[in-house]
């Protein structure tokens, strides 16, 4: 596969057209329509990717709890000793007098690290957990 621009026609509702200009303006001078079809697709195809079993991908999971909460940081610490293999690194901040956000870092098998994350997430005492993944992929 070459990396040379190949051009297409779309099609579109003039509200939709409409309504992408602006998204196009949003991001700046430096982005054009074709830049943010590119970004677009290149978004769409990491999804792909990390929604396909068997890929390895990064995740980003951030977490926000109680450090109060009962036994909740042993818990999260053995989750995070027993998975070792998939936690790559993990920040750890005191947001107030209570409560603390961690951003742990995991790289693995797509289903493997959705499960560490939902196993964290679902730790009774953490309040709020969100996974982000991500890939290199060869497309981009
Ligand atoms: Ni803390």
């Amino acid at each position: 596969m070459s990396n040379d621009l190949m051009r297409f026609s779309v099609a579109m509702p003039e509200d939709l057209l409409v309504r992408f200009d602006h998204l196009v303006a949003r991001r700046g001078l430096a982005k054009n329509r074709s830049e943010v079809i590119r970004d677009l697709v290149r978004e769409a195809l990491v999804e792909d990717e990390c929604a396909t079993p068997g890929r390895i991908v990064m995740g980003t999971l951030t977490i926000v709890y109680n450090h109060h909460a009962n036994d909740l940081q042993e818990k999260l610490h053995h989750i995070q000793h027993a998975y070792l293999e998939l936690i790559v690194s993990s920040m750890h901040v005191h947001i107030d007098e209570s409560n603390c956000l961690e951003v742990i870092i995991l790289k693995g098998e797509t289903g493997l690290v959705q499960d560490v994350a939902n196993l964290i997430i679902g730790t009774k005492g953490v309040k709020t957990g969100r996974l982000v993944m991500t890939t290199t992929g060869s497309f981009i």
